[in-house]
């Protein structure tokens, strides 16, 4: 297991996952408006409610949510977050939790779910559309999301370029040519090769 560096947890000793960190993750706002709109869903009677946690990193939401008393799923891909998950599992000391390491777009493998919870992960998925439709066919009641959007016709006030070096690395790592040729606006390239979009921020 690696050291925690994202959700800060309480566990069930009292102690903290990540000692140092100003706030609890159970109070930022993502998870408390998670946790309002299940008690508005279900009027406080979470028994027998089942909810997947997609791409759940450490495992702190998913464990919030068992400890509203809902059978709480989270579903992560990366080894050391999965194995910081089972180490919340151990902590918490709560049987309602549990996780599996795979790939989100297997969630139907694990369900049925009455709720699906997708918080910063579509923007790391190749067809986030395709997955929102998934999660629909696949919840019985709710499909909670919260992530980054660009809306129709935005545009980027600033454009950052990948160094040169970064580019080529990039490139090579994607199996692909071409450098210096992609244009940022809305992610696509306009000389309709294949390249690496740079980073922008609105
Ligand atoms: C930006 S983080 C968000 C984590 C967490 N949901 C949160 O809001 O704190 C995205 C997480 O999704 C995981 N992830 C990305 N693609 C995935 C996939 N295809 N299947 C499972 N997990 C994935 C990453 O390893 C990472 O832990």
């Amino acid at each position: 297991m690696s050291s925690f560096a994202a959700h800060n947890i309480r566990f069930a000793d009292g102690s903290l996952s990540i000692p140092e960190h100003p706030f609890l993750l159970a109070d930022v706002p993502h998870c408390e408006g998670a946790k309002r709109v299940l008690s508005m869903l279900y009027g406080g009677n979470h028994e027998g409610k089942r909810i997947v946690d997609l791409g759940c990193l450490e495992g702190g939401y998913a464990l919030e949510f068992a400890r509203m008393g809902l059978d709480s799923f989270g579903i992560e891909v990366r080894t050391s977050s999965y194995e910081n998950c089972l180490e919340v599992k151990r902590r918490a000391e709560i049987s309602n939790l549990n996780f599996a390491q795979d790939d989100v777009w297997n969630l139907a493998k694990y369900g049925p779910y009455d709720v699906m919870f997708c918080c910063g992960l579509l923007y790391d998925l190749d067809r986030p559309l395709g997955f929102i439709r998934l999660m629909g066919e696949q919840a019985r009641d709710a499909v909670i999301i919260n992530t980054h959007y660009a809306p129709e016709g935005w545009r980027p006030k600033s454009v950052f370029k990948l160094s040169k070096m970064t580019d080529t690395r990039v490139c090579q790592a994607a199996g692909m040519t071409s450098l210096g040729s992609v244009t940022s606006k809305n992610g696509r390239s306009t000389n309709g090769r294949p390249g690496v979009t740079s980073a922008v921020s609105g």
